[in-house]
């Protein structure tokens, strides 16, 4: 009998490796290879030829039933994210940094499921029955109609929730859960890869929507969600500092919906409370207008936010000057510097650099090239920008500024938190007067020259 081979697995990537190394060379990260044993086969597993395959054409669909509709849990915030509810029969994961309160959110969400008429049962596989009705009390949620179950064997989970049929089934978290036929310790990516396949395998045989929680660690230690990311339908992943109060739930795969749609809640005493205008919040404790502060009118997803770039420009000590950035693409800063030296003629050699979004947000959006650039001068040149005017727009290498999208919907939420002008590049489409005056730009040296009169 051959001798069963044991692998190396990354347990950042998932990538298998022949042998053990301290740098995992598919995705470059340090310390994440462990041995492991392979995926034995499993009993009643049968060669692949059997005559199991059977097709069907895309009209004979039409004639089946309708598929039963999304479940809206009655939080606003976390239906839209989903894209308008939870679908029947799919996987979710809801992946996040341990503390963030993915456990809190997935109760909350359990309970408004319950109230709103479906059976859902929670899993917890950290805590026990009573720790998890000890945080519902606290949640003022100690009186919903959800099942809690405390148990790690995946295959006793699975055996309950066949008998019970829920509509959603809730499993905190999916690196403590583990299957006998898989020799690894929980946590591991065997064990974590074979939970989350039996688990949605089981959500499209019985029609139930499953939410599985992951941990992701910085330092890839536990399995990383990463590698359930491509079994599952949606997955969102949970967001925000620490210190800060302000949650961000953002979908970053949807096969329902628009990925990068965002939720916002807020953490309290009592749970998460959700935001349900964002824009005022993250403004709401902006100071008198203040040099390197500029507000960006972006969008996330389907939605528009408002939230303040702040940059801060000092002489450096450093033979190579401090290019710090919070919230923003590092490499993204380092190019509208460029930009801004080679086509405007601006430079920030012998400056320490210093950029941060406010409010613990983090902004992916291209749009936000031209704010930046704003709050850039705006602090080296120790001038402020008017307070009652937002800036948003694409910056190219040339200097050249790009129309970006949605700007009418941009200008309206503007216009609804009390701006009333705007800097954009010149062609973005507008629709009626949304109440705020535009300037349009061309370029960086134009837009220099008007702002700050270089
Ligand atoms: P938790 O949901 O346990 O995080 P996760 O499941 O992602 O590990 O959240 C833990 C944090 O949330 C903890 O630091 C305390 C905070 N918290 C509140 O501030 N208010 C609350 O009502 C609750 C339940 C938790
Ligand atoms: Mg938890």
């Amino acid at each position: 009998m051959a001798k069963p081979v044991t692998q190396f697995i990354c347990s950042a990537c998932g990538a298998v490796h022949k042998k053990w190394s301290g740098r995992c060379d598919a995705c470059g990260d340090w310390n994440t290879i462990t041995e492991e044993a392979p995926l034995s086969a499993g009993p009643g597993k049968t060669s692949l030829g059997a005559m199991k395959g059977k097709r069907i054409g895309l009209t004979d669909l039409r004639t089946q039933e309708t598929p039963p509709p999304r479940r809206t849990s009655g939080m606003a915030e976390l239906d839209r994210v989903l894209g308008g509810g939870l679908v029947p029969a799919s996987a979710t994961l809801v992946g996040g940094d341990p503390g963030i309160g993915k456990s809190t959110l997935l109760l909350q969400a359990a309970a408004s499921f319950a109230r709103a008429g479906a059976k859902v049962i929670y899993v917890s596989g950290e805590e026990a029955t009573a720790q998890v009705r000890m945080r519902a009390q606290r949640l003022g949620l100690a009186d919903s109609a959800v099942m809690l179950a405390a148990e790690t064997n995946l295959r006793d989970i699975l055996t309950t929730l066949e008998a019970e049929t829920p509509d959603l089934a809730i499993i905190d978290s999916i690196q403590t859960m583990w299957l006998d036929t898989v020799e690894a310790a929980p946590g591991s990516v065997s064990q974590v890869r074979a939970s989350a396949h039996e688990l949605t395998s089981f959500a499209k045989r019985r029609g139930v929507a499953v939410m599985l929680v992951g941990h992701v660690t910085k330092e890839g230690q536990i399995a990383g969600p990463r590698v359930v990311e491509h079994m599952v339908d949606t997955v969102l992943y949970f967001e925000g500092e620490r210190g800060h109060q302000f949650r961000i739930l953002r979908s970053v795969k949807n096969r329902f919906g628009p990925a990068d749609e965002i939720g916002v809640f807020e953490m309290t005493g009592m749970g998460l409370a959700e935001v349900t205008n964002p824009s005022a919040l993250f403004l709401s404790d902006r100071e008198t207008p203040a040099p390197g502060s500029v507000v960006f009118a972006g969008i996330e997803g389907t939605r528009p936010v408002l939230v303040e770039i702040q940059a801060l420009v000092a002489p450096s000590s450093l033979s190579q000057p401090r290019r710090a950035v919070v919230g923003w693409d590092g490499g993204r800063l380092s190019m509208i510097l460029a930009v801004l030296e080679a086509r405007a003629g601006i430079s920030f050699a012998g400056l320490d650099v210093y950029l941060n979004i406010a409010g613990g947000m983090r902004i992916s959006e291209p749009a936000a090239d031209l704010a930046v650039a704003a709050a850039l001068l705006s602090a080296r040149e120790d001038a402020a920008v008017p307070h009652d005017c937002v800036v948003f727009g694409e910056v190219s290498l040339s200097g050249a500024l790009r129309p970006v999208s949605q700007a009418e919907n941009r200008l309206k939420e503007a216009a609804k938190l009390g701006f009333s002008s705007a800097i954009a590049p010149a062609g973005c489409k507008l629709g009626a007067d949304s109440g705020v005056r535009m300037q349009a730009m061309t370029d960086l040296p134009g837009f220099v020259g008007e702002i700050f009169g270089a």
